[in-house]
């Protein structure tokens, strides 16, 4: 893999790849621009062509052209393997041994479900049934259809795949896109069909009968290509608006995404139904850390949010929820209502605590014993989740009020509450890294400026992460004596070790949360030591 790398990073130059998404001015050796997520006042995003390194020093990022690509769409490595291969005609299978074959499927299962996207968006034009469907009863507009690529799948047992074995795509490969049937025949008919795109392409579909009938939905079950649980529905089309005003709106339905696109609402996206994992989550994390829910206002609508509470903690979301449907049932039917009355619910969402706080009190008569037990149960259970200890107390407070009794009383409160273990712990990456921030500046001062006698600090080998620390330098401490050096150097390396220190509170905090709400009296002591133990400055 590292060949490939190599060979990708040879014929893609980074000014190239990193202009894709940002405008870039010369400035000396290097190229400047604005920072993509959009946290700076004045352009802080830097380029070396020469070293193939780029900074952000607004969001204290960096590094190489995959870690761009990682950083700015949210994908994984190898995703970001794929993408950047794909454009510079890198043909990956080559540089992989053992999973080739996978790859190899992988690769015709795309074309396949590719070429049968064109051949759906093509039946649509040719349907006058679905033309009235769509845009006349679902009031899709022409923009809207080219943007989903919606199609049309025909009625007729097999056209599609006849059509596609003329190509020369065998059954055994389009079972594997999940364009079969367990019958040999097409798996949609008759239906509206809505693709499931990725960065690199379509990977199945969500089919709507245009009538009444059962299933409402069709969806291409899990495959090669398709993972329900990692699947985000409009990803690829909000990615650019969730960046640039960074928040992300998610919806239960598909349709509700297309319309709220339609009517200018563009950073919003849909999980399957209201069956939002954490994987889910963890990739609008990478992408902001504003979330807005917009679920329908019923009980799987509230559970659904009180998951995402339980969440949101660890990744560091802040999540809210829009609530504002003037009685019609979703996103869709606002937006078919007036465009502007959904366009004022996103601006008007509130903090998913209170709303679910309000929830509880509109089903609990707190007025009563038995009522301020049964809230403070519920209430409690929910706030375990907030890690902030600020936020935490102000609800705790809240709280307190209601029922008329004290934080202590509702810290006594021993809650049987599920477990964070049902969750995979994924940590997403903080925004911006502070801690991480200094220990660049630090460690270009101590490299490249030459800066001596600060003790205990382990610097990185890695060639890469030494340009770009070059880069850092020149950028930030070029034609500074020594002695401004060192004096820099030492003030960021005591605020280094509080901001360490800090985040090792943070972390230990933490672990003793969970011991606590483990019942684990004894391992919670421990940590308690521990933290009281790390000095504060
Ligand atoms: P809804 O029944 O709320 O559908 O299901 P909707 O989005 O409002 O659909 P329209 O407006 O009638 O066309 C919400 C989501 O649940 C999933 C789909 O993802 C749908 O968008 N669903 C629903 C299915 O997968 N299959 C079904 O049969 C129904
Ligand atoms: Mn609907």
């Amino acid at each position: 893999m590292e060949d490939a790398k190599e060979e990708i990073r040879a014929r893609l130059p980074i000014e190239d790849v990193v202009g894709q998404y940002i405008e870039l001015k010369r400035a000396g050796r290097s190229l400047k621009g604005r920072s993509p997520w959009g946290v700076d006042k004045t352009p802080s995003f830097m380029v070396s062509p020469e070293k193939g390194i780029w900074h952000d020093f607004s969001a204290n990022k960096g590094g190489d052209i995959f870690a761009f690509i990682m950083e700015v769409e949210g994908i994984s490595f190898l995703e970001a393997l794929e993408k950047l291969a794909g454009q510079a005609g890198v043909e990956l299978a080559k540089y992989r041994g053992s999973n080739n074959a996978v790859t190899q499927r992988k690769r015709r299962a795309r074309e396949a479900i590719e070429l049968a996207c064109k051949y759906y968006q093509f039946c649509l034009t040719k349907n006058q049934k679905v033309i009235q469907y769509v845009f006349e009863k679902r009031g899709v507009n022409k923009g809207t259809v080219t943007d989903f690529r919606i199609g049309y799948s025909p009625n007729t047992g097999r056209v599609l795949t006849d059509f596609l074995k003329k190509r020369g795509f065998k059954k055994s490969e389009l079972e594997a896109a999940g364009l079969l049937n367990r019958f040999g025949s097409d798996m949609f008919r008759g239906r509206m069909m809505v693709p499931f795109i990725d960065t690199n392409g379509v990977i199945g579909f969500t089919a709507r009968i245009l009538t009444k009938g059962e299933p409402k939905y069709l969806n291409t079950p899990e495959t090669l290509l398709f993972n329900k649980s990692r699947f985000v529905f409009g990803l690829a089309q909000a990615k650019e608006s969730i960046r640039q005003n960074n928040y992300v709106v998610i919806v239960e339905g598909n349709m509700d995404v297309i319309s709220s696109h339609q009517a200018g609402v563009r950073e919003a996206v849909a999980t399957s139904g209201t069956a939002m994992t954490e994987l889910h989550l963890k990739t609008l994390s990478r992408l902001t850390p504003d979330v807005r829910l917009a679920y329908d206002g019923d009980e799987a609508g509230m559970k659904a949010t009180e998951r995402a509470i339980m969440m949101a903690g660890d990744l560091g979301v802040n999540l809210s929820v829009i609530s504002d449907y003037h009685g019609v049932k979703d996103p869709d039917e606002l937006i078919q209502k007036d465009p502007r009355l959904w366009k004022d619910a996103v601006k008007h969402c509130r903090p998913a605590v209170d709303y679910l706080l309000d929830k509880f009190e509109d089903k609990i008569d707190i007025s009563t014993g038995v009522g301020k037990r049964e809230y403070s149960d519920k209430a409690v259970g929910l706030i375990k989740y907030i890690h902030d200890a600020v936020e935490k107390k102000h609800y705790e407070q809240l709280i307190a009020r209601k029922l008329d009794c004290s934080v202590e009383d509702l810290r006594a409160k021993k809650v049987n509450q599920p477990s964070t273990k049902h969750f995979k712990k994924v940590k997403a990456a903080p925004k911006t890294d502070q801690l991480k921030g200094i220990e660049d500046n630090l460690h270009a001062l101590v490299l490249c400026g030459k800066v001596s006698g600060i003790e205990g600090l382990e610097l990185p080998s890695d060639k890469q992460k030494q340009a770009e620390l070059s880069l850092i330098f020149e950028q930030k401490y070029k034609g500074w004596d020594q002695g401004r050096l060192t004096e820099e150097a030492h003030g960021l390396f005591r605020r280094y070790q509080v901001e360490k220190n800090r985040q090792r509170r943070a972390e230990l905090n933490e672990e003793m949360a969970a011991a606590e709400a483990a019942g684990d009296e004894k391992r919670a002591d421990e940590l308690a030591k521990q933290i009281a133990a790390i000095k504060i400055n």
